[in-house]
């Protein structure tokens, strides 16, 4: 990656080394032109007024769905815009119908977000939660879901852990939730702004996204929904925009997505989620994946040496993304965050990620971990800093 990308994110001249992108990512210029630009040209409401600059709008807005439907091979009907990947499950747990006993398929390495509304569930109505353990690499093995697939109605997975990187076998998990009739939710929240997503091949029911960490704004993303599911289910949220026709005592919706998007959403979001999702295709998935590879990998070559760091998850490259999750022995991971910053202006973050029970469960540190995640502008000058300042780090305690 050259110096051209780093030029987009001015945020890098400012000496700082930036490995907080699972948390969120930069935003390039390009993007806030994008959304600029609505702000400044064409500001109006979508699919509610006739005039120039609301059709401009709803057109723009329509463009948004295609463009993220086309980055994960799915229509543009089937691309719900919600806040993030958060709502867009949550979405999903407040919508479908569920009775006593029905039975969710989740695993102790996701984020709370994946976690949290079906817990929430379980303890409203008595919902049968299943929980599946991925092994001491952080792997969760496809077959270990047969065991609760039967008789599930929904079952979820993290494509990429936000705690440790690991890749999920989501396909292998998508075809046992098919062969057993349930539904299924992938968090493609950690994967899709680092690898090429297919949702048609991975053939889940929905998938969420958020913008922020695929250089998009804040406060928008988008929840995948299979075509004929936006129909037969009932979404939580209704009101204006999502309606074909109103009595005073009933109600019809109007088609997907707008049936799931009521109330004005968030339009110059979406407009620049859009403009990501140029920014990202008109580098190339491949080519960003690569080099994130390149970069973990020299990373985790460089750490393997440095005494008393130990590393979480798989060493294996292919299974896992460029976030790494680490400890330096006999030291607190926000203290560590803190040195990091204060000794050569690198952000990492630090604690439990937002997946606590991985913490706890997996990696059995219940005061959490330092995690370095990478992106596209990052360097291999970055990594060689972060090195040397973590050799520093660990020779406090030595
Ligand atoms: N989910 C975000 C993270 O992993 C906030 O840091």
């Amino acid at each position: 990656m050259n110096d051209r990308i780093r030029s987009d994110f001015p945020i890098l001249n400012k000496g700082m080394t930036y490995f907080d992108n699972a948390a969120t990512s930069l935003t390039p210029e390009q993007v806030l032109e994008a959304m600029l630009d609505y702000y400044h040209n064409y500001k109006a409401n979508v699919h509610r007024g006739i005039h120039e600059l609301s059709q401009k709008a709803s057109e723009k807005y329509e463009e948004a769905h295609k463009k993220v439907g086309k980055f994960v091979n799915v229509k543009p009907q089937e691309v719900i815009f919600v806040k993030n990947s958060t709502e867009a499950i949550n979405l999903i747990a407040l919508s479908m119908n569920w009775e006593k006993g029905d039975k969710i398929v989740s695993t102790s390495l996701d984020h709370h977000s994946n976690l949290v509304p079906w817990i929430r569930l379980k303890n409203k109505f008595g919902i049968d939660l299943k929980i599946v353990h991925p092994n001491e690499e952080g792997i969760l093995n496809p077959e270990d879901y047969r065991e609760h697939a039967e008789g599930a109605k929904l079952i979820v997975a993290p494509h990429v852990s936000n705690s440790i990187g690991t890749i999920t076998d989501v396909k292998q998990i998508g075809k046992i939730a098919k062969e057993h009739g349930s539904l299924f939710l992938v968090d493609g929240a950690q994967s899709v702004p680092h690898m090429e997503v297919d949702a048609k091949d991975i053939d889940c029911d929905f998938m969420a996204i958020s913008a922020h960490k695929m250089l998009g704004p804040t406060g928008v993303g988008a929840l995948i929904m299979r075509n004929g599911l936006t129909e037969k289910i009932d979404p939580a949220i209704v009101g204006g925009g999502s309606i074909l026709n109103v009595k005073l005592d009933s109600y019809t919706l109007t088609k997907p997505p707008e049936n799931w998007e009521a109330g004005t959403p968030n339009i110059a979001g979406a407009i620049g989620f859009g403009a990501a999702v140029d920014y990202l295709q008109n580098i190339g998935m491949k080519k960003i994946e690569n080099h994130e590879k390149e970069l973990t990998k020299l990373a985790l070559d460089l750490m393997e040496n440095i005494k008393g760091v130990e590393i979480y998850g798989t060493k294996d490259i292919d299974k896992r993304v460029g976030v790494i999750s680490f400890n330096v022995k006999g030291m607190n991971p926000h203290d560590v965050s803190s040195m990091f910053y204060e000794m050569n202006k690198i952000a990492v973050r630090s604690g439990h990620h937002c997946a606590m029970p991985a913490m706890e469960n997996i990696l059995k540190c219940p005061e959490g971990t330092v995690r370095a995640s990478f992106y596209l502008y990052n360097t291999k000058e970055e990594i060689e800093k972060f090195e040397k300042t973590l050799k520093e780090i660990s020779k406090i305690i030595l």
